[in-house]
């Protein structure tokens, strides 16, 4: 390794916060630029470690495609320690970026597919890395179908560009929420996300399905994927684990024999076959 490469991997890059927009009650979306002026040269389905000054390092998905030059985002909750002081950040302060790390969608093995994208709540915030990317090269995928499931109508994710995906025309969604409150004047389907699969048409033949969420929502969606006949070798998953370096020397983000920060944390559902731990 160079000496130039060890620093890009332990050493933070100054960003600086250029827009700041909530999202729901508990998360906002972030829009940073290095302060060198160099793209962070992602792909979708990385993370970076965001860091501040006292508050120590958190691994953070980021939420926007690399097609979109000069900017990234990342779509943060207030979760503890660093997202809590994340979010009394302001728009010109600067905060430190590692990365990006990760095993990313493999999108050779996504191209020329129809993609049915699932995620529940956070998990868009990835998903829409790929959401982005797919929307800006329409004709190297097939049909795209977005399902996301939120807790309640007030915490659904990128309400905005959900809308502005459905009008697009370049993709269909379906959305739904576990339970609506008392007095909510939402009109959409209740239930979680996987309910949705069992309603679509799929062949399985021409078919690759990507799935961001919290861990109770893989076994039951998973599950609906194989009633429809998708095989394990197009089925591919996020999965989220406590990380320190992100690059593979700590050993805190471990899953049996692999590290999640290095060997995903994309995976191929028939490579985590016998992983004890991983689902
Ligand atoms: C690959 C990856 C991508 C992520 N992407 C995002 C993202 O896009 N947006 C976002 O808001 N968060 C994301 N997270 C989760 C985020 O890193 C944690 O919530 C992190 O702990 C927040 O740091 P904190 O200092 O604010 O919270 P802390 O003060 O460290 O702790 C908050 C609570 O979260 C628990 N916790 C810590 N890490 C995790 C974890 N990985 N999974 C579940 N619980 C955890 C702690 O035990 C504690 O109870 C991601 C995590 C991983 C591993
Ligand atoms: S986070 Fe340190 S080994 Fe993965």
């Amino acid at each position: 390794m160079n000496a130039s490469a060890t620093v890009s991997l332990y050493t933070p890059r100054a960003a600086e916060i250029v827009s700041v927009a909530d999202l729901t009650p508990e998360e906002r979306l972030f829009r940073l630029r290095l302060c060198d002026g160099s793209e962070l040269g992602h792909q979708p389905g990385q993370f970076v470690q965001l860091s501040i000054p006292g508050f120590t390092e958190a691994p953070i998905s980021i939420a926007s495609s690399p097609s979109r030059k000069g900017c990234f985002e990342l779509a943060i909750r207030r979760a503890g320690f660093l997202t809590g002081e994340m979010h009394l950040k302001k728009t010109g302060d600067l905060v430190g970026i590692r990365g990006p790390f990760g095993n990313p969608f493999n999108l050779a093995e996504l191209f020329d597919r129809e993609l049915l994208l699932i995620s529940g709540g956070c998990g868009l915030a990835p998903l829409r890395s790929l959401i982005q990317y797919c929307g800006d090269f329409p004709g190297r995928f097939g049909r795209v179908r977005i399902l996301y499931g939120a807790r309640n109508p007030e915490f659904i994710l990128f309400r905005d560009d959900l809308q502005q995906w459905i009008d697009s025309g370049s993709f269909s969604c379906s959305l739904t929420v576990d339970n609506v409150t008392s007095g909510s004047c939402y009109e959409g389907a209740t239930g979680f996300v996987h309910n949705l699969i069992s309603t679509l048409d799929i062949n399985p033949a021409d078919c690759s399905a990507v799935i961001v969420g919290p861990p109770l929502m893989y076994r039951a969606v998973i599950d609906q994927l194989h009633c429809k006949g998708l095989p394990d070798d197009r089925i591919f998953l996020s999965l989220e684990r406590q990380m320190r370096c992100g690059v593979g020397k700590c050993g805190h983000c471990t899953i049996d024999h692999l590290y999640c920060c290095q060997d995903g944390p994309v995976f191929r559902l028939d490579q985590l076959a016998g992983v004890k731990g991983a689902i």
